[in-house]
């Protein structure tokens, strides 16, 4: 037991000093030293390596401990071997660097060092369909950003607020969870319809939204079965799920050309929606984007925010159901901003309800749906400050969720205090000074912040940077808003418990049943 214990506690050391007690005798055998002899050569590289966490077996490697709770696993990691270390993934060597530095190493690695496609595709190209995202070059990916990112206009938010709003108010009418003055409801199917609903309907106009109460929900339901993690390895296997999920894209795809066929016979449109502006859009090459890239960026769209989305709206009403406290205030932030009789929602009061801004800033610091960024390594890539140097034969993985619970910048950082927030609150954060004149660069999609060395980065960071952020947020802030309206939340025993977290599927998203009580106010 104590060998066992032993070896495990200090397995980075000794890797190293049998590696180095290899490599000295090697040296003492060759007679070439380490110039021109590759051996010698492969025994330096490996000493440049970041450290390997201990594992037992070579193919699972750390992959357990790891898909059981992420978070701890690099807090645990970071604690023994630092913010640089590799694990064994499925087989694959995949190095961790957290913190800000390692955050900017890889989110703003360089095109011929990073590669996001490589590692995505397998799972994402079966599900959105050809052509699109990560199944081209990524200038394409960085045109159809730019197209789906200029679409959401001042003027496209201002409309969609009163219909996310109208299908929120809708929803608890309808919904068979929410008949009666009071109920115990488990959030996060309601939190999965809902976001659905107004993601369709404002992003993808009344025709498609309309066709989720008949055919499409289940047929988006089979298609996220692709997006399983087991699907890493098995995407391409004749297995039930997979033979629903081919099936589900032909048909969600065909769904989506259909209406734009309808569209273009029709002549006209006076909606904000992404598809119209897709439609009309033409790429640098002067090509205008075919019907079935605009029915896959359609899916594409979708999807990315639908699991983000949902899951953040869920561990929303959770907070708040622990801290009706803080359900309570703003409840009064929007009676006091917007006046007592509540009138119908707009886009230009959202900025007037601060603390309403702040639950999501808050709730995505410790809940960031996605936990793990995975990208290929293309040449070998030299830690600035480090002796290490990444190989291509290692993947890189950015978890940005680690410095936003880190208590260097996030004063009592696993507490959910949205009011820290405020610039005098004393839990406020300590971030890096950033001023308007910050860097900014165009990957092609828009200018961006530069710098990717924030600790708080839950939408990403460079060139595959989410577009999605504002639509959320105000997707988010309006959802929230309306809940807060109807409802007064509680947890069912009156506590402050929170659930914990499901790391089974790709996101971050409550365990479920995760059930709450809600009352009609
Ligand atoms: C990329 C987070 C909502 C569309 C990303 C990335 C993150 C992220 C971390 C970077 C992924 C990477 O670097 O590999 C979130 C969160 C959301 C959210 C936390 C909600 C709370 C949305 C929504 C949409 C969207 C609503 C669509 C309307 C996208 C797209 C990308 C992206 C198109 C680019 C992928 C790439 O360039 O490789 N998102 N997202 N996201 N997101 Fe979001």
């Amino acid at each position: 037991m104590r060998a066992a214990g032993g070896f495990r506690t200090g397995s980075w050391r000794t890797t190293i000093l049998l590696e180095w007690a290899f490599y000295k005798k090697s040296r003492d055998l060759c007679p070439n030293s380490s110039q021109s002899c590759p051996s010698c050569r492969k025994l330096e590289r490996t000493l440049n390596e970041p450290p390997v966490v201990f594992h037992w077996f070579p193919l699972i490697g750390s992959t357990i401990t790891y898909g059981m709770d992420p978070p701890r696993f690099f807090k645990e990691n970071r604690a023994k071997y630092g913010d640089i270390f590799t694990f064994i993934l499925l087989g694959k060597k995949t190095t961790v660097y957290v913190g800000p530095a390692g955050n900017e190493f890889i989110l703003n690695g360089k095109l011929k060092d990073v590669n996001a496609e490589e590692i995505y595709t397998v799972l994402t190209t079966p599900v959105f369909g050809k052509d699109v995202v990560y199944d081209c070059p990524n200038s394409k990916l960085m045109e159809q950003k730019k197209f789906m990112k200029i679409a959401l206009t001042t003027q496209a938010f201002q409309s969609y607020v009163p219909i996310i709003a109208d299908e929120v108010t809708n929803y608890f009418k309808r919904s068979p969870d929410f008949k009666g003055k009071s109920g115990i409801v488990n959030i996060p199917k309601s939190m999965a319809q809902i976001t659905i609903f107004t993601a369709s309907h404002s992003l993808q106009g009344a025709e498609i939204r309309n066709k989720f109460d008949e055919s499409l929900a289940d047929l988006y339901h089979d298609l996220d079965m692709g997006f399983s993690p087991v699907n890493f390895m098995l995407h391409w296997a004749p297995l039930p799920w997979n033979k629903r999920r081919d099936h589900a894209q032909k048909t969600i795809a065909k769904i989506y050309m259909d209406t734009i066929q309808e569209r273009r016979a029709a002549g006209t449109s006076d909606s904000q929606d992404i598809m119209w502006h897709l439609m009309n859009s033409t790429y640098k090459n002067g090509v205008q984007i075919p019907d079935h890239e605009v029915a896959h960026m359609m899916i594409a769209l979708l999807m990315a925010g639908q699991h983000s989305s949902s899951s953040t709206s869920s561990w929303i009403m959770l907070r708040l159901a622990s801290r009706p406290d803080i359900h309570e205030a703003l409840y009064r932030e929007q009676v006091e901003a917007l006046g007592a009789d509540l009138p119908p929602l707009t886009y230009e009061d959202l900025a007037k309800l601060p603390l309403n801004q702040a639950i999501i800033k808050e709730t995505l610091r410790l809940h960031a749906p996605i936990h793990s960024i995975l990208r290929a390594v293309k040449s070998p890539m030299p830690v600035p400050g480090t002796k290490f140097v990444v190989p291509t034969s290692h993947q890189l993985l950015a978890a940005a969720g680690v410095s936003a619970s880190d208590p260097n910048y996030f004063p009592e950082p696993d507490l959910w205090e949205p009011t820290r927030w405020n610039k005098d609150s004393p839990l406020a954060p300590r971030l890096p000074a950033t001023s308007d004149d910050e860097e900014k660069i165009d990957y092609g999609y828009g200018l961006v912040s530069k710098g990717a060395n924030s600790p708080y980065l839950p939408f990403g960071a460079g060139r595959h940077r989410c577009i999605g952020e504002q639509f959320a947020n105000v997707q988010l802030q309006t959802i929230v808003a309306m809940v807060v309206r109807e409802f007064k939340l509680r947890n069912v025993d009156g506590s402050d418990k929170v659930i914990g977290t499901d790391y089974a599927s790709l996101f971050s998203r409550p365990l479920e049943p995760a059930n709450i009580y809600w009352e009609r106010r």
